[in-house]
Parts: C-alpha cells; sequence; structure tokens
C-alpha cells in the first residue's frame, strides 16, 4: 500500500486508491463504483465538497467560455452525469453540440435523465466508451473537456494523446481535477474530512462508505500539479498552465492543440 502521489513517470496503472491492483484490473474495480454510487452521485458530490464542485465547474465554463455561434462542437470525457456538458450548452446559448463519453452505462443514464428533463437532450448526445479509445475521428471537437475523471482513468498518458488526436488544430483542453492543497491548514482540515467525514456520509446516504473510500484515496495519488502539466505537454499540447481553485483542493489545467 503506497500513500505517495503518482508521479508523472507513472503509478496511477496500478493503483487503486491506495491499494496495488495488477495491470488491467483497476477500470474493472472503478466501474463498480460508479455503478454503485451512480443514482447517488449527484447529492454526494453536493456534500463532499460542501457544494464546492458546483462553483469550480462554473470557472471551469468561464475559462472555456464557448461561442455563442452554431457550428462549435465539444467532448466531454468522463461526464458522468452531465454536468460539465449542460453548463456547455447553457453558456453557449444552446448553440453548442456536445458529446458526453462516459465508460459507466449507468452514470449515463441518469444524464441522459437530466437532459431530458433539462430540455437540453437534443443538444447531447451520450456515447459509452473508453477515454483511452475514443471513437471519432481525428480532429472532430473543438474543445475537450473532462472533470474529476482523469484521475480514474487507467492509462492517463493514452487518454491524454487520444485528447490531443481528436481536437481539431486551436482547439482547447480542459481538465479539472482534485489536486494538492499548497495551505498546511486547509490540507489538515481536509485531510480529516475526506478520510472520516466522507467515508461516513457515503454510509449513511448511500448505504455504502467503500466506494467514497476509493474516491478519497483516488485524491491523493493523482499527480501534483506541475507533474500532470508535464503529462499533458508530453502528449503534444502547448501552452499549458494551471489555476487552483480553493487553495488547491481542486485545480484547473489548460491547454492548446496548435
Ligand atoms: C467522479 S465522476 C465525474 C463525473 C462528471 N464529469 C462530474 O464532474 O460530475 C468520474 C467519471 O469517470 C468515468 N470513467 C472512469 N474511467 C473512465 C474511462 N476509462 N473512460 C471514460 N470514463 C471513465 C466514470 O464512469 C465516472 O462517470
Amino acid at each position: 500500500m503506497s500513500k505517495n502521489r503518482a508521479t508523472a513517470d507513472g503509478g496511477m496503472a496500478t493503483s487503486y486508491g491506495f491499494s496495488s491492483v495488477g495491470e488491467g484490473e483497476k477500470q474493472g474495480l472503478v466501474n463498480d463504483v460508479f455503478h454503485k454510487v451512480a443514482k447517488r452521485y449527484d447529492i454526494m458530490n453536493d456534500v463532499m465538497s460542501g457544494g464546492m464542485h458546483r462553483v469550480w465547474k462554473d470557472a471551469m465554463i468561464s475559462v472555456l467560455n464557448p461561442p455563442k455561434t452554431p457550428g462549435w462542437r465539444f467532448i466531454d470525457v468522463a461526464g458522468g452525469t452531465g454536468d460539465i456538458a449542460f453548463r456547455i450548452v447553457e453558456a453557449s446559448r444552446k448553440e453548442a453540440l456536445g458529446t458526453v463519453l462516459d465508460i459507466n452505462g449507468s452514470m449515463l443514464g441518469v444524464g441522459q435523465e437530466r437532459a431530458e428533463k433539462r430540455g437540453l437532450a437534443s443538444h447531447l448526445e451520450f456515447v459509452e466508451a473508453n477515454a483511452e479509445e475514443l471513437p471519432f475521428e481525428d480532429k472532430s471537437f473543438d474543445a475537450y473537456t473532462i472533470a474529476f475523471g482523469i484521475r480514474n482513468v487507467p492509462d492517463i498518458d493514452k487518454a491524454l494523446r487520444e485528447a490531443h488526436r481528436v481536437l481539431k488544430r486551436g482547439g482547447r483542453f480542459l481538465c479539472l481535477e482534485f489536486s494538492e492543497v499548497q495551505m498546511p491548514v486547509l490540507d489538515k482540515l481536509y485531510e480529516a474530512w475526506s478520510f472520516n467525514g466522507i467515508p461516513k456520509m457515503g454510509q449513511a446516504i448511500a448505504g455504502d462508505g467503500e466506494p467514497y473510500r476509493y474516491l478519497v484515496e483516488s485524491i491523493r495519488k493523482f499527480p501534483r500539479q506541475a507533474d500532470f502539466a508535464a503529462m499533458i505537454e508530453r502528449a503534444g499540447f502547448s501552452r499549458v498552465n494551471w489555476t487552483n481553485y480553493t487553495g488547491g483542493v481542486a485545480a484547473l489545467h489548460s491547454g492548446w492543440k496548435l
């Protein structure tokens, strides 16, 4: 069991939270987690982050600033129940066309229901597929977004290369993910809440604390900001940078395909 963060040189493919798993085992375990939490995912997001995930997601969409003109296409990978895609379509005044891609049919099912309720279904397609092998031609999209998804993907380098491949020249890559807290006092509070509070809330609200233990541990394993930026550059992206949110609890990484 290793609690150290993965680096730009690897370590995520065989880590399932703090446990080491065999090559090829991680995705199945991750899929079990999201099948279990799908129905309670949205409420648990609010509980786990004290509503902050909404603020971070809104900030991501402001950075993306989708055009309010027709013909602009985006893909939201690991899109789950649709939070990012809904925000993008709404910010474009319903001009953008989006693909919500996720490996997990249970998460996508919740997303599709929500899209219909919000009147956004005609602007979105839902595709069940792996971030490591996107079923799209080269240069298909103007933007690629992924929020709280990349740390669950076993081969992050492969997913980043796929992101680069499916973007058009001039396309934008944006990744929102939990990251390394930069303030020691906040870090201590955050750690106490993550390892004690969140699994207990999972048990109380969703009837099972175990999936939430994985989610918390996987956050601690994810590469720190500069290491992840190096991975994005290695996949071919230019002008890579990041912005910390809430002292680094989350970070938004940005890159361009030039
Ligand atoms: C924490 S949820 C994030 C959902 C959504 N983006 C949000 O911000 O609310 C992580 C998602 O990653 C998906 N996922 C995990 N591995 C994946 C993979 N290899 N390819 C595509 N999606 C994956 C899971 O099924 C899950 O829906």
